[in-house]
């Protein structure tokens, strides 16, 4: 049984701001809704989030590429895509307060929960891309649109990649990369956001072999999750019924976490069919199909899809780490972080003036190795390690009395709050043995 968590929207959005974490966009100006900045520690978080993924992605297959598509793309990339007719949601207005929701998201047998009037316009569908325009001329031929998934940039590229690097069917491609959608009602912090990132990786397959392929991701896909610490009680796999699927979508399969607001999507493996690079064959006339040597004849490979946000995981992750005790008498908040995602490896804590020197030179000499680690003077020595528990920094180091003598120093393990003495000269292979998967 996983423990029951004291973590709310509130305390962690709290918690982002005050300790650097993630900032409201334009947040002098008021705020620019559903957009957000990260700040040193959540900038940091973040680029570990991508790296796990990424590493992932390496080991699963080697037969897996990297690519980095274009934000902005053209109207005939997103009309093949279905994104210009299809990617709306159904939305209303609230006559009185100007209020806008999305139909699913209120009862319109009811007053607006904004104002109490119940006085709603009629349905209307609205598309979510962001338009812009390229070039000085206001034509409708220069409109470009920023991508609402990466994942299109991924068949666009189908041709080129094969051209020119040595992938075979089945190979994937993976990206990672901003993503862009005028949600009509963002909400739940870094949960659906209006500017995110996402971690996408296509998967081109036969079709005799991508329901195996599917479960194949899907599983691998849950197991992820655990590799970076997520509690796998909180964590499941919930298969689309047929209702939910887009009609190319042979099937779905959500992986879910245990949100205190429910259990939500944070990742999405998607049969795709041969649906998106069909699309952009007829579209463009250019010609996606492989050539199989085994049957001399060509086709066109089936997709699957893996695809999680950035910012969603990062939400999940301090959700799943968020935790308040009481250590000694006195409370604090920890996040208790898997130290591949923590922000900062370690703090390093002299305990007295004298010892700042030498135990600045060891920190120097870890941070120079490539950890990001931090060293830390200021206040008793209780406060520090509440301040580093509460960003899920994982180790504080000591330098004591004995230091000197015995060439050791005091770890505390952030969770236990054990100490234990190490050899000065084993500290980086213990941060690399526990850094590193
Ligand atoms: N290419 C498939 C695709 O984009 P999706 O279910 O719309 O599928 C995939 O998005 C993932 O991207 C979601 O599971 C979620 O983690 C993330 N995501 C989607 N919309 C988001 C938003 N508005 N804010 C934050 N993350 C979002």
């Amino acid at each position: 049984m996983s423990q029951p968590s004291s973590a709310t929207l509130e305390k962690i959005t709290a918690l982002c701001k005050r300790r650097g974490f993630v900032y409201q966009s334009s947040e002098i100006y008021g705020g620019l809704n559903g957009v957000y900045d990260f700040g040193p520690l959540g900038s940091l978080m973040k680029q570990n989030i991508r790296s796990a993924w990424s590493q992932a992605m390496m080991k699963a297959n080697d037969a897996i590429v990297f690519m980095d598509g274009s934000i902005l793309g053209s109207y005939d990339t997103w009309k093949a895509s279905g994104h210009i007719d299809n990617f709306s949601d159904p939305m209303v207005d609230c006559l009185n307060c100007k209020k806008r929701y999305r139909t699913d998201e209120i009862d319109l047998e009811r007053a607006c929960p904004h104002c109490g009037k119940k006085a709603w316009t009629e349905a209307r569908m609205f598309n979510m891309m962001f338009q812009t325009q390229m070039g000085p001329l206001a034509d409708p031929t220069a409109m470009a649109y920023l991508r609402p998934e990466t994942a299109q940039a991924i068949f666009i590229n189908f041709k080129n990649v094969i051209s020119t690097s040595r992938v075979k069917i089945p190979f994937g491609i993976a990206q990672i990369g901003k993503a862009f959608r005028n949600e009509i009602t963002p909400k739940q912090f870094l949960f659906r956001m209006r500017e995110f990132e996402q971690m996408e990786m296509e998967w081109f397959c036969k079709d005799a072999q991508a329901m195996e392929y599917f479960k194949f991701w899907a599983d691998a896909r849950k197991a992820f999750y655990q590799t970076i610490g997520l509690d796998p009680a909180r964590i499941r796999l919930r298969e689309h019924a047929p209702d939910e699927r887009a009609h190319y979508s042979t099937a779905c399969i959500d992986v879910e976490y245990q949100f205190p607001f429910g259990w939500k999507e944070i990742e999405g493996i998607a049969h795709r069919g041969t649906f998106d690079l069909t699309q952009h064959s007829k579209h463009s006339g250019k010609d996606l199909n492989v050539f199989d040597e085994e049957t001399k004849s060509s086709y066109t490979p089936t997709v699957i899809e893996c695809s999680v946000g950035v910012d969603r995981l990062f939400l999940t992750l301090l959700f799943d780490a968020y935790h308040e005790d009481i250590i000694e008498g006195e409370e604090r908040v920890v996040l208790r972080l898997n130290p591949r995602i923590a922000p900062i490896k370690a703090a390093f804590m002299p305990l007295t003036k004298k010892q700042v020197d030498p135990l600045y030179q060891i920190y120097a000499r870890i941070r120079a190795a490539g950890f990001m680690v931090q060293f830390d003077e200021s206040g008793s020595i209780g406060k520090r390690y509440r301040r580093q528990d509460e960003i899920g920094t994982p180790f504080c180091f000591t330098y004591d009395f004995e230091s000197e003598k015995d060439n050791t120093v005091t770890v505390r393990h952030r969770d236990s709050t054990k100490q234990e003495r190490i050899n000065i000269d084993d500290i980086q292979q213990f941060l690399e043995k526990i850094t590193h998967e």
